[in-house]
Parts: C-alpha cells; structure tokens; sequence
C-alpha cells in the first residue's frame, strides 16, 4: 500500500515484516486532530518509528487516524477503543504512518500470522459454542497465576466432558507471548479450547475429533490511575444466562447483549440481577462495601469464581477485613457505602454510580482503595518487580 502523504504521495520507507494501514494527512485533519499528530510527531520525532500501544495514545493516535474517509485509518485489530500494539512513524512532517506489527497466533500446536490461522466451519466452537476459554495475564512473557486459571479450566473442561491434558498450555502460552515479542510489560493470554470440528450434530462426535485449541496473546497495561479515580458507572440488567455461569463458557451472547445495554445506557459494566440480587458484571465479579464489610456473592453455579475476587478475598482477609457470607447487601448495591469491581483485565476498579444513583460519596472508597493498592502491590510481589 502506497502512503500518501501532503501535496501528493510521500516516500515512505516500509518498515520492514509490517503493513501499512493508513496515513494522517493534516489537509484531512481538523485543528485539534492536527494538533494531536503534531503532537505525536514532536514526541516520535521526524523519521522517528515507536512502538506504542493505542491505549497510552489512544486519544493522540485514535483521533489522528480516525479521520473518517480521510486517508487515515486503523486496520483490522486495530479498532477504536481496543488495545492494540501499532508503529507510528512520521514520514514526512505532517504525516504520520500507522502500521500494526503482524500478530501471531498459537492454533493446535502451531504458531503462525493470525491471517494464515483457519479453522474449520464445522468448529463445535463456531456451531455452538461448545467449548471454553481463560485470559490471562502475564508479565515479561511469564504468565501470572496461571495455576489458578488452569484448575478453573480443568473444572470447566470436566463439566462439559471435554478431556483435555491443560499442562502443555503454560508454555505454548508462554512461547506465543515470546514470539510476539511482548518480554516487556503486561501482556494478556487469550486461551480457547473447543470439542473440534466435525460434522453438525447436537451429541458428541463419535469417534472423539481432536479439540481445536486456539491462543492469542496482546500487550496490555493497567489502568491509568486517572481513570480508577474517575470511577466507573454501572447499570443493572435482569440476568437470562443460563445456570452453569462457573464454566467459563464461549457462549457470552447474553453478556454481549448485557454489556451493549450498558454502554448505550452510557455506563462501563452491566451487572447481572437476578431474584432480585446483583450477582457479578458482563465480564467482572463484583464487591460491596457495607458498614466496613465486603461482600461478594458466594462461589456457585450462578457467577463465575474469578480469580481475580479470589486473590482480592484473600487479600481481605489478610488485611482484617470481615468478609460476609450472604447476599442482603447485593440486593441494592447503590446504597452501599462502596462497590468495586475485579477482573484479570478490571483490576480492582471503584464503581461511583449504578443506574444514576452515585455509590456513597460518587468516589472510590477508602476500602476500594486499600484493596487496589493490595492488588497491584500483591501483582508486582507475582511479578517478582
Ligand atoms: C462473568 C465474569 N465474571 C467474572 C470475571 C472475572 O474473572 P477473572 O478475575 O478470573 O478474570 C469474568 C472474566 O472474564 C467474567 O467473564
């Protein structure tokens, strides 16, 4: 793809094993944008090419290359609002190339480019979602509580019968992170085992196909503290999911829907009710604060035991706090004096509103905050930094 830069095409030296996307050209570009690829350009430099991730730019770069049937945009894995790795590089003054590094992807056994990665449409994954996943994090290419994430998986893989031997998963995770090059930094783990291909028929494949085990692995980083401070919002939505919500299960369409209601009801997280109790988020567990007590409701068929609620449990109780068993304090989670949500990717992360209603003071709380500052404190004791 040829980059066109201002005033016709602009030389631009290929960097090498990546493909262009899109260029930014200032003619395209209204005065704030113009101004962000300035100051990208300042930052990167003239000639200069600089891995980042969109999220630490995601203002500067999204907004630069979102110019809408401008010359610039991001390509495929490359969407607004998702973090993604690119190569920006000033080609010209006042021209700005984006390229995104070739993603590599871990399918039955093999490692190649995700555009080489096939999988058959006769997938139990794609027809039913007969199948499971984890995400997980890692840490200069070393996954982070994986055992935990497996034993899950082990739990999930037995309820829906599907044999599987999880220990060769660590390392084919841990050698795709390495040959993505993400030794630097957080980086996520997205493991997918399904019953395999075969010919479309509700019972088991008989004689047994092999799984299809699919991976992925991203750069990822921690909220920004801004962000945390800032809180999130959340709206509760009646829970349809069916009642094996401890499988971690591929088949998310009820919280694809749930989550879809969230953002246009213009809240971060929906969380699931149901008889009348919150249990857990779209994709989070979620915690309430009352009178100086946490609670969470109770590992079970209903919510998925995360394990990131369990290290957040653990920390808890190391730090004296009373942690209840039971659900009252669920039942209206806005009038709590606090409430948080975790997730491997969430973190521990203060919600300040639930359908309108502010959460105490509409701030993180204090307890919010301790049990944040444990977790991050408790990753880097995991991260050995
Ligand atoms: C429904 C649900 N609950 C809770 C969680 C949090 O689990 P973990 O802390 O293991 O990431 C997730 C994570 O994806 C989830 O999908």
């Amino acid at each position: 793809m040829v980059a066109r830069g201002v005033g016709g095409d602009a030389a631009r030296r290929p960097l090498v094993g990546e493909r262009l996307h899109g260029v930014a050209r200032p003619a395209q570009l209204e005065r704030p944008r113009l101004l962000q690829v300035l100051a990208l350009e300042e930052q990167l430099g003239a000639g200069g090419a600089v891995e980042r991730l969109v999220a630490q730019h995601r203002r500067a770069a999204h907004q630069a290359l979102d110019t809408r049937g401008g010359g610039a945009h991001v390509g495929e894995g490359g969407q607004l609002g998702h973090d993604c790795r690119i190569v920006a590089q000033v080609v010209h003054p006042g021209v700005v190339a984006v390229s995104q590094p070739r993603m590599l992807v871990h399918l039955d056994g093999a490692v190649l480019p995700l555009e080489q990665a096939r999988i058959s449409p006769q997938d139990r994954g794609f027809l039913f979602a007969d199948g499971l996943y984890e995400v997980g994090l890692a840490w200069r290419g070393r996954l982070l509580l994986w055992p935990e994430h497996e034993r899950r998986m082990q739990a999930g893989l037995r309820a829906i019968r599907l044999p599987l031997d999880t220990a060769p998963l660590a390392r084919a995770g841990e050698e795709l992170l390495r040959a993505n090059g993400l030794l630097a930094g957080f980086a996520v783990l997205y493991v997918q085992v399904t019953r395999g291909a075969a010919p479309r028929a509700h019972g088991f494949p008989e004689p047994a196909v092999p799984p299809t085990v699919y991976m992925t692995a991203r750069p990822h980083r921690l909220h920004e503290e801004a962000f945390v401070e800032a809180g999130v919002s959340a709206a509760r939505v009646p829970d349809p999911r069916w009642a094996r919500c401890d499988v971690k299960s591929t088949a998310l369409l009820a919280n694809v829907l749930a989550q879809q209601q969230a953002h246009e009801a213009g809240a971060w997280e929906a969380l699931f009710v149901r008889d009348g109790v919150t249990l857990e988020g779209s994709h989070t567990n979620l915690f309430v604060v009352r009178g100086g007590e946490l609670w969470t409701y109770p590992p079970c068929n209903y919510v998925l035991e995360g394990v990131t609620r369990n290290v957040v449990l653990a920390l808890a109780r190391d730090l004296g706090i009373v942690v209840r068993d039971g659900v009252e304090a669920l039942v209206d989670p806005a009038a709590a004096d606090e409430v948080f949500l975790t997730g491997t990717t969430t973190e521990v992360l203060p919600v300040v509103r639930i359908d309108g209603r502010d959460v105490g003071l509409g701030a993180p709380g204090p307890l919010t905050r301790r049990l944040r500052a444990a977790y991050l404190a408790r990753l880097d004791e995991l991260a050995g930094r």
